[in-house]
This record gives C-alpha cells, sequence and structure tokens, in this order.
C-alpha cells in the first residue's frame, strides 16, 4: 500500500474539481502503489494548435510537473514516465537533440521540486547511450536524492524493454560464468534484480495518452499483470483530474491476477 497522505495538503492541491471527478469517491487506502506513464501526443498537441513539435514537448514537461506533485499528493510511492525510448534515436536529428536539452535544462529546473517532496529521482535505461554531460547531471541528481522516500520518479530515458532484458540476460550470463550464480537457482527474482527497474514495485496502473493502445517496448517483464487505463487526451493535455479518472478506473476493477475470487 502507499504512504497515507497529507489530507489537508491533498484537498488543497484538490480543489475547485471539474464536474465528473471528486476526490471523496476515491478510495485512499487502495491507491496504486506504482503508476507508470507513457506520455504520448505531444507533437499532435502542437501541430493541432498551428505550433513546432518542440511547443508540444515543452507543454508536456508542464504536464509531467503537475502529475509528479498530484501524485506526491495522493501518496503514490512510485511514478515512472516514458520519456525516450531506444526507438526515439529515429527521429529527426534536430528533435533528438531538442530532447536532450530538454532533459538537461529540465532536470536544472526541477531539482528543487525534487528536493522540496523529498522525490528520488531513478533513471531507467541505458545512460551509455546518452551524452556524456546528460549522464553526468543524471548521476548527480540521482545521488542528491537517493536518501529521498517520498516517492520514486523512475524515468525512463533511452530505455528499451527488449533492450533491458537482453542486459539482464547478459548480466546473469556472466554471474554464472565466473561461478557467482548457480544457473539452478535462478528464479523470476534473479531476472526482476538485473532491470533498471531492480528494487520498485510493479506497477499496478499503466496510463497512456493520446487514445493509442500500444505497449511501445515499456516495461514488458513489469507490466505482466497491471491494469491499462487508456486517455483520450494528448499528453500536454493530461493534468490532475485525469490522474484522478484513471485512478477512479483502476479501483473499478476486479483484480484476479490469474485465479478465482
Ligand atoms: C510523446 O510525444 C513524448 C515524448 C517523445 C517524450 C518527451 C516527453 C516530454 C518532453 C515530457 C517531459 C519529460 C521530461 C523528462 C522533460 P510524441 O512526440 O511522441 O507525440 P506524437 O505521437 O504526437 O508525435
Amino acid at each position: 500500500m502507499s504512504a497515507s497522505p497529507d489530507l489537508e495538503k491533498l484537498r488543497t492541491f484538490y480543489a475547485d474539481a471539474p464536474d465528473d471527478v471528486s476526490l471523496d469517491a476515491l478510495d485512499l487506502g487502495r491507491l496504486p502503489r506504482h503508476i507508470s506513464i507513457i506520455m504520448d501526443g505531444n507533437g499532435r498537441w502542437a501541430t493541432a494548435r498551428g505550433l513546432d513539435r518542440s511547443k508540444g514537448h515543452a507543454a508536456g514537461v508542464d504536464s509531467l510537473r503537475e502529475t509528479i506533485t498530484a501524485s506526491v499528493r495522493l501518496g503514490i510511492e512510485c511514478l515512472s514516465a516514458y520519456a525516450f525510448s531506444t526507438e526515439n534515436w529515429k527521429r529527426p536529428r534536430h528533435e533528438v537533440e531538442l530532447l536532450m536539452r530538454l532533459f538537461s535544462k529540465t532536470l536544472a529546473k526541477e531539482m528543487p521540486l525534487f528536493h522540496q517532496e523529498h522525490v528520488r529521482l531513478k533513471i531507467i535505461g541505458d545512460m551509455d547511450g546518452l551524452p556524456k554531460s546528460l549522464r553526468a547531471s543524471f548521476e548527480r541528481a540521482m545521488e542528491e536524492t537517493a536518501s529521498y522516500d517520498v516517492m520514486t520518479l523512475a524515468l525512463a530515458v533511452n530505455y528499451g524493454a527488449r533492450d533491458e532484458l537482453t542486459h539482464a540476460m547478459r548480466a546473469i550470463v556472466s554471474e554464472v560464468q565466473a561461478a557467482s550464480l548457480d544457473p539452478e537457482s535462478i528464479d523470476e527474482d534473479t531476472l526482476a534484480a538485473h532491470l533498471y527497474t531492480a528494487g520498485l514495485p510493479d506497477p499496478e496502473l499503466l496510463v497512456r495518452t493520446s487514445g493509442e493502445l500500444r505497449l511501445s517496448n515499456f516495461l514488458l517483464w513489469q507490466l505482466a499483470y497491471t491494469e491499462f487505463y487508456i486517455s483520450p487526451l494528448m499528453w500536454p493535455d493530461f493534468d490532475r483530474w485525469e490522474l484522478l479518472r484513471a485512478i477512479y478506473s483502476f479501483q473499478s476493477r476486479d483484480r484476479r491476477f490469474g485465479g478465482v475470487k
């Protein structure tokens, strides 16, 4: 279960609700421990407004900030967000460079939020493939926030689930070759412990925005029993209220994990 939220701060943050949402309808004792988000639709949001795609990414940063604060207020233990996939290198060079600059800039700008709210940053993905200075900034930010325990923000950067599983497989094989791991002892926990997400609970709720019905190589192992919520909103339009709608939807599901009730 997630940590108990500070009710006063929570009510203040969620004041002025739209007609279809009410904080009171939420079961605060049954919140997902880990919410995972595929932030999709920045480009389409911008194009629909006659703007450059970069404006969509900039607006996407605002949605992520709001979602981080909303999750902290609710007492969510872990929030993961897909920021850049191993496939995103195929985008035009100028957009890739823009996103790398945006990650650096956003990290510098949002550090006070992490310190204020005691959010621990964890980068999931292949950091070796990132520009050196960005990698160094992420490492510094992870070190600085390592002791925070209010919420973990697992930001997926240069992340691909198949790449993650391949890395895990290589690491396991080298341990077996070095005789530090007995192949007979390998089980699901061994594999989970070699993933970028080692130590984090599996997501209980996955939100994907922009109405798309794909996993796009995200957390293939970890999402085995996760409930999905597909939001029609483009990521820059996602806000604290849509997060509540996703959680209501999650709380209305009958989760059986392959068994019967
Ligand atoms: C999807 O929009 C979003 C991304 C590729 C990731 C970038 C995410 C952000 C900038 C949000 C903030 C994150 C951080 C860490 C600063 P898209 O370009 O795929 O949209 P489209 O499908 O409409 O083209």
